[in-house]
């Protein structure tokens, strides 16, 4: 069976462990092509079999003199694959290939003028003493007609004092002797800079030469595009079995059944699995909604006191998370005998960031989403996950293009394990009816003042303390609600919500009126990163 990238041309970001690598996935998908984020330790077989239209090393926090510093396998370079390097990945492009990389512990950060320079010779041509002179522009081919000075921003101690034999330098900076350098024989560039990062306004427009000019792409990659190579792998990976799936009511879930739906139609079961941790009246809403808009006709499990049973005296978030994962995963196999007996497929709305953010091997485990680092091992079910490779906002554009309503399509993320990673310390059927209650008061009235369209994300967090207040004449002893309301474009970095103060005055007061046992309300004012989104 052939995989999206099959028909579509992929590039390959290896993964040197740099902030920003998912930012360089966004901007090739961004510029129309298919991108997946890859660790280095992949073997040039493995790369090659992919067929990719070209490569890109991503930067990364190391320097290439410290040992055991992320590599990239040297017959990569072999493969006569374009290769861009970015940052890290520029220097380490240099070093491989026997140029001479400078140990510095200054370093350049933030934006920066560099200039562009004209290639020494042109090595487009296989005769390396003959110029040609038309290609010797500043800036060579990757960085041709950009003006110069160009501002880029900059990120980095290291830096390439001296290309390998046969590049050019087509850039510096003040600081950096070899800001970009290129060797267009064999196909190679490399960039000192982050063309990722909005804060280099040509970013973008490198990015797209390199893949338009190098590597010739031919930005096939849309959302169209991608419903239609979808519906064909999701028929072939199921042929004429039946396959059962998890709605939680959120967007992601929610497009992975419609786009399953349409591939295959009545093989597919939808469950949406009341976990006692859902907000106020969300079962209900989610229901009635996919009765009204799609062809999708959820079947409901109660399993609130199975959830808190498996949750009881758990504090720990992670052990939360994956006993949650476990709990939905026991739940779906036994609810398999009455509602899709010999279901052998589970469809998830997995998508990119939950997989980064679960942890690979190359990037730290920030969280176990439910869906991929919760799962338990002995799980009698073969996963089909037809986001697991698109952003957020890539994911939005499909439910769209599927026909799914606004309220669905745009609707705030609510995360798999529901209140329980927003009820601190130890979770009750009785604490989560608090945070129920408050939540619900944070987004009415931010709906009534018209501001959920500027918002990711808005919810209320029950912490696991209490604290000292007086109600009428009476001191009250009482647990403290916190409000998280963030802004953003996708999951991976967000900022606080600047609320107006009445809004938060408003939600404050009908906090500590209208919910029993809540005696004060606090404002989240932290962005991600440092912290994360949700407090657990
Ligand atoms: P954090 O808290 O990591 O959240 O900044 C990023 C986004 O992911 C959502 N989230 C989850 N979604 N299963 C999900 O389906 C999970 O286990 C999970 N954990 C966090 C969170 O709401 C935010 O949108």
């Amino acid at each position: 069976m052939k995989s999206i990238s099959d028909q579509m041309g992929v590039v390959l970001i290896v993964d040197f462990g740099a902030q920003y690598s998912h930012l360089i996935a966004r901007r090739v998908r961004e510029a129309g092509v298919y991108s997946e984020i890859i660790p280095p330790s992949s073997t040039a077989a493995e790369i090659a079999a992919r067929h990719p239209i070209g490569i890109i090393l991503s930067g990364g926090p190391a320097s290439v003199y410290v040992p055991n510093s992320p590599r990239l396998n040297p017959q990569v370079y072999e493969l006569g694959i374009p290769i861009l390097g970015v940052c890290y990945g520029a220097q380490l492009m240099a070093q491989q290939l026997g140029g001479t990389v400078a140990r510095n512990t200054a370093g350049e950060y933030g934006c920066t003028d560099m200039t562009l320079i004209a290639p020494s010779f042109d090595n487009s041509s296989t005769d390396r003493d003959s110029p040609a002179t038309s290609t010797l522009h500043a800036g060579g081919l990757l960085l041709a007609d950009l003006e110069s000075p160009q501002t880029v921003w900059m990120s980095h101690a290291d830096c390439v004092v001296e290309p390998p034999e046969g590049m050019s330098v087509i850039a510096q900076t003040a600081e950096t002797p070899v800001a970009a350098f290129e060797d267009r024989k064999n196909s190679l560039y490399a960039v000192q800079f982050h063309p990722e990062v909005t804060h280099t306004p040509c970013g973008q427009i490198v990015v797209e030469r390199f893949l338009r000019d190098v590597c010739g792409s031919t930005a096939s990659w849309s959302t169209h595009c991608f419903i239609e190579t979808s519906m064909k792998t999701i028929k072939t990976q199921l042929g004429e079995e039946v396959a059962i799936c998890g709605l939680s009511g959120g967007v992601d879930s929610a497009v992975a059944a419609t786009l399953v739906e349409k591939a295959v139609g009545s093989q597919l079961t939808c469950v949406l699995v009341d976990t006692g941790l859902l907000r106020l009246d969300e079962a209900e809403q989610v229901i009635a909604t996919f009765q009204h808009h799609t062809n999708i006709r959820p079947v409901k499990i109660d399993a609130g006191d199975r959830f808190f049973e498996a949750l009881a005296g758990i504090s720990d978030p992670e052990i939360k998370r994956k006993t949650v994962g476990e709990t939905f995963i026991r739940v779906f196999e036994e609810a398999r005998q009455n509602i899709a007996p010999n279901a052998k497929h589970l469809v998830q709305g997995t998508l990119y960031p939950d997989v980064i953010e679960s942890g690979t091997a190359h990037a730290a485990t920030i969280k176990s989403h439910h869906n991929v680092g919760g799962l338990p091992e002995d799980m009698d079910f073969e996963l089909l996950e037809p986001l697991r490779w698109l952003f957020k906002d890539e994911v939005r554009s499909v439910g769209t293009e599927l026909g799914l309503p606004d309220e669905l399509v745009y609707r705030q993320p609510f995360p798999g394990p529901g209140l329980a990673v927003r009820i601190i310390g130890e979770i009750t059927p009785g604490k989560a009816e608090i945070l129920r209650q408050a939540d619900a008061v944070v987004r009415e009235e931010l709906k009534s003042a018209e501001l959920m369209g500027e918002i990711w994300q808005a919810f209320a967090v029950l912490m696991d303390i209490r604290s000292v207040g007086v109600m009428g004449d009476q001191r009250t002893y009482g647990y403290p609600i916190a409000i998280r309301a963030v802004t953003g474009s996708d999951a991976m970095t967000a900022d606080w919500a600047r609320l107006p103060h009445t809004v938060l005055a408003k939600i404050s007061n009908r906090i500590v009126n209208e919910v029993h046992e809540v005696n004060r309300v606090v404002y989240d004012i932290t962005s991600k990163p440092p912290a994360t989104i949700e407090w657990e």
